[in-house]
């Protein structure tokens, strides 16, 4: 492709860093400056009244895929995230089969391949002696899953990987609660299990770099922060309480909690202690949402999250460059991706160009295979007008363009990667 000028009012984690040009060769931005040079393309949005950033980054989405492709798939779910400006995702390891073996895990890096966006996975906590096999695979790190949390082979990865490990805070009795309603899960799931989870991992002393994601507790991202451990936070405990909504829809793990909780979670978010928001994008079929007694937990955001965070933009609570920060730059950080996440020389040329005034209903969406949605999802504030990946269009004026420009940026950080 040849090298070309992308013109506008550029904003990133920084705030808005006014009207000016990047230049984009090789998949990367090259130079910045105030007007393009002579003798190449232009794409000028000057006066436009749309803003040039980052793309997106999602560090937490279940894609699904291999026996589960009726739920989404790696295709499916990355052109929903194309759609919403994420230009990177990283897919959860708790698919059927799991991800912790050297060639499931190969097999799922090998379909996400098929998503026109960045992508990688975290590998499931693997039996000791698939380890290394799984550690040589260009992997962002490793998920801890309740059901992980007192095993010998949870300790070994964690006083042996050198790379982020990502946990879920839950104790596994978690996962033994069957009868539920979403006002009393928040009591029957406390926080306390929360807290614990992180305890449990404190305690072996990790030589890893320790991710918490999701968490729905204020408790939880205090102890976090203690331990020098980064955390996320998820829409759905940011934004609903468990009085917003009963039934299936609003399940999800962890759960939903109090008013209290989503106060405080939205306090710490706009006081700037929170690292990243992550979508925990799980999508189910409708009968596996519809039955009261199967009732699989998770909301499906990926097409539309980021323009509900907006929101916080428009009604002025949340300034722009923390917007971008806990959507782009936050969570390249967590994945220790230095190239991702701002509008710096030599970054990835991963970009969305946005208006930021419009206000709209979310229909449902295009891509995505999950179609249940709770209503505070049609509410959206901001939307692409076009989607970069690489320096390629993925998307535009809300329609797809069929390129694949998607790589995996732990594949070329394999060779530097520490013994
Ligand atoms: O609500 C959830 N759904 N929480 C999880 O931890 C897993 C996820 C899923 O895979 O459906
Ligand atoms: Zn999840």
């Amino acid at each position: 492709m040849e090298p070309y000028w992308l013109c506008g009012k550029l904003v990133d984690y920084r705030g808005l860093l006014g009207e000016g040009c990047l230049r984009i060769a090789g998949g990367r931005i090259v130079e910045l400056s105030k007007i393009p040079k002579p003798g190449e393309g232009v794409r000028d949005y000057i006066g436009k009244g749309v803003l040039v950033a980052p793309g997106f980054i999602d560090i937490h989405v279940h894609l699904r895929g291999l026996e589960q492709s009726y739920k989404e798939t790696e295709e499916t779910g990355g052109w929903a995230a194309a759609r919403a400006g994420i230009t990177l995702i990283v897919d959860m390891p708790n698919t059927v089969p799991r991800a912790s073996t050297p060639d499931i895990v190969a097999l799922k890096l090998a379909d996400l391949s098929k998503a026109p966006v960045d992508h990688s996975l975290f590998a499931g906590i693997p039996e000791s002696q698939d380890l290394e096999g799984v550690s040589r695979l260009p992997i962002a790190g490793y998920k801890i899953y309740p059901n992980d949390l007192l095993e010998l082979r949870t300790s070994k990865v964690l006083r042996e990987w050198r790379g982020l490990v990502v946990l879920h805070p839950e104790l596994p009795e978690s996962e033994m609660i069957i009868e539920e309603k979403v006002w009393s899960r928040g009591i029957l799931r406390g926080c306390w299990m929360e807290a614990v989870s992180l305890e449990v991992v404190a305690s072996v002393g990790p030589v890893s770099r320790i991710h918490v994601t999701h968490a729905s507790c204020p408790a939880t991202i205090v102890l976090a922060k203690k331990l020098g451990y980064s955390v996320d936070v998820a829409p759905h405990h940011l934004l609903y309480d468990y009085r917003d909504g009963d039934g299936c829809m609003y399940k999800v793990n962890p759960p939903i909690r109090g008013s209290g909780e989503k106060a405080s979670l939205q306090q710490m978010l706009l006081n700037g202690v929170i690292d990243a928001v992550a979508s925990d994008h799980a999508p189910h079929a409708l009968w596996e949402k519809s039955d009261p007694l199967y009732c699989s937990p998770g909301i499906p955001w990926l097409e539309v999250w980021p323009w509900i965070i907006h929101r916080l933009v428009s009604a002025r609570a949340l300034s722009l460059g923390e917007f971008h920060r806990l959507v782009s730059r936050g969570p390249a950080r967590i994945l220790g991706l230095k190239d991702y996440g701002s509008l710096h020389p030599g970054a990835r040329a991963n970009l969305v160009v946005y208006n930021p005034n419009i206000r709209s209903r979310f229909e449902g969406p295009r891509h995505s295979m999950a179609r249940h949605y709770p209503s505070i999802m049609q509410e959206v504030s901001g939307w692409p007008v076009e989607v970069i990946v690489g320096g390629v269009t993925v998307y535009y004026m809300d329609q797809p363009v069929h390129a694949k420009p998607g790589i995996n940026p732990f594949t070329s950080r394999m060779l530097s990667r520490p013994a």
